[in-house]
């Protein structure tokens, strides 16, 4: 019995640190971290990272990688201009973007359109 509950908390532990393959040198994206610094979106993408404002996009589920590439292109103000995005990125670090991409990435995204 405590084996078997060894086994499933060492299970539990391998799916959470392994989320994602990380590049070589650079630390894991801190999740948790990430959904404290996105409180300052959820205003217009929600918690759950499905917008309800029209013209706002949905944020749930979106490639990791886009959405680190996206937050950068906002925050250099140049790359991607949105007068609301380039004022929301500008303050974010590097990890910032790193763990709020992470957070959004992680969750479900609609998959039936956007009526909800
Ligand atoms: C006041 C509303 C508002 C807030 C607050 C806001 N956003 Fe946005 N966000 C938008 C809108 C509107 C767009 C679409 C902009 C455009 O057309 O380029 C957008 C676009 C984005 C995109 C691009 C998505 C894509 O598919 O290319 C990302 C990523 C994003 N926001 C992340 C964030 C993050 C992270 C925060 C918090 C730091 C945040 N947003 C705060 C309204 C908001």
């Amino acid at each position: 019995m405590k084996n078997i509950f060894r086994l499933g908390l060492a299970a539990l532990l391998l799916a959470t640190s392994t989320v994602q393959a990380q590049p070589l040198g650079e630390p894991a994206p801190d999740v948790g971290a990430g959904k404290k610094r996105a409180a300052a979106c959820f205003a217009c993408h929600n918690p759950d990272g499905i917008a309800k404002i029209p013209g706002t996009p949905h944020l749930a589920g979106q490639e990791r990688g886009y959405l680190e590439n996206a937050l950068r292109a906002y925050r250099d103000g140049q790359t991607r201009q949105n007068p609301i995005m380039n004022a929301m990125a500008k303050p974010l670090s590097d990890r910032d973007i790193v763990n709020i991409a992470a957070y959004y990435s992680l969750q479900t995204r609609m998959n039936n359109g956007p009526a909800r």
